[in-house]
């Protein structure tokens, strides 16, 4: 059998850190060895220190794992994953990449910058292609992959078959983002319990900016941004997990209902293409039911990496489009997941 490849996680103790180690734990490519975290979690056992319930089982045999400083990653891990609080992932992150790890990051800081992958993998795995970009113009030992905001991902994911089938001219989203969003402890229950926030901060500038470079095209000096109107508007609300979207799409060319939902239901990107091991059979699910998608009963679906759409209809508003929900588990296929199927990509494609 080949080695696997030694991976850790920073911020594991946390909510998108658990995912990881879920992810991580019992993986065919990977084996997982370092668990980081703060001073306060350091020296204690993994089951002593994770926060809140894990969204996913975690294998029994991790729950003993020693959680580590971020200063003491063994100098033989190969890929770091890192769900640190984005206050402090821009200095830990490039530290470690100038000491010559590949670190894949679901921080916001760097996303938007030329010569930094953001990789949603069905939507866009090309992009990765920046990486020699990046070695040029940086020189840095290691490298840097971000994966987009949760709400992006979800996102995006959604608008790709349709931006590749009809083009699309503008995009009008309103989101309603589960609690676990916010991180651990995230919003005070007195505030989230029988209401509905109508704020995000910096939500629907990262939505609005990185659709763009998601759905942009790779050139020689970086990507070309998508040339679309994207409009976003994100609530907080009193659901633990999964975020749902309700999306409006103007197309450029003339869509009719059961087209797009066939694109949907057809649409497969490389990490199908590639059968990498997390990427799910189906990216994006169709729930005919006039009820569906609903966090409860949705958001596990493929163990939390597919998209699940319902309600496609006719969109009358705008001179042509369709209109639908989507929904998405933020901590699978909006953060951990996704970055797990990166480095899937990594190493098939040989980046690493
Ligand atoms: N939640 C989501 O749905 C989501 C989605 C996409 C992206 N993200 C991004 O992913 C990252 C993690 O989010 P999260 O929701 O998992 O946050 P979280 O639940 O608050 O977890 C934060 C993690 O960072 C660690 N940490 C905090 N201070 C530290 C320090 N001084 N040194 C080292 N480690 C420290 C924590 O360790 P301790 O337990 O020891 O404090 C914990 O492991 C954030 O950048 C967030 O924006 C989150």
């Amino acid at each position: 059998m080949v080695d696997k490849l030694r991976v850790g996680v920073l911020g594991a103790t946390g909510l998108v850190g658990q995912v990881f180690v879920s992810f991580l734990a019992d993986h065919p490519w990977f084996e997982l060895v370092y668990l980081g975290a703060s001073p306060r979690s350091a020296g204690k056992k993994y089951k002593e220190v994770m926060k809140g319930s894990p969204p996913l089982p975690i294998p029994e045999h991790v729950l003993d794992m020693e959680v580590r400083r971020v200063e003491e990653v063994p100098k033989d891990v190969e890929i770091l994953f890192s769900a640190l609080p984005s206050d402090l992932a821009l200095s830990y992150e490039l530290e470690f990449v100038k000491m010559g790890y590949t670190v894949i990051s679901n921080a916001s800081p760097l996303r938007l910058e030329k010569d930094i992958p953001l990789i949603n993998p069905e939507v866009n795995l090309d992009h990765l292609e920046l990486i020699k970009l990046q070695k040029k113009e940086r020189r840095w030992k290691g490298v840097i992959v971000k994966n987009p905001n949760c709400t992006t991902a979800i996102l995006t994911l959604t608008l790709k078959p349709i931006l590749d089938e009809f083009g699309i001219k503008r995009v009008f989203v309103t989101t309603m983002q589960g609690i676990s969003g916010a991180g651990y402890p995230g919003v005070a229950a007195l505030d989230i319990v029988d209401n509905i926030i109508p704020y995000i901060r910096n939500e629907e500038y990262k939505v609005e900016n990185e659709t763009l470079k998601i759905l942009g095209r790779l050139a020689d000096d970086g990507i070309h941004v998508a040339n679309i109107k994207v409009s976003a508007t994100c609530t907080r609300v009193p659901v633990l997990h999964g975020h749902l979207e309700s999306i409006h799409v103007e197309t450029i060319k003339e869509v009719d209902v059961e087209e797009v939902i066939r694109v949907f239901e057809e649409f497969k990107g490389p990490p199908q293409e590639l059968n990498l091991p997390s990427a799910p059979k189906k990216p994006i699910v169709v729930r005919k039911e006039i009820n569906r998608p609903q966090p409860r009963l949705d958001r596990l679906t493929e163990r939390g990496m597919s998209v699940v759409v319902g309600r496609v209809r006719e969109d009358h508003a705008l001179s042509r489009g369709v209109k639908y929900i989507a929904l998405g588990h933020n901590l699978i296929r909006g953060a951990a997941g996704i970055a797990v199927l990166i480095a899937e990509a990594l190493l098939k494609l040989e980046y690493i």
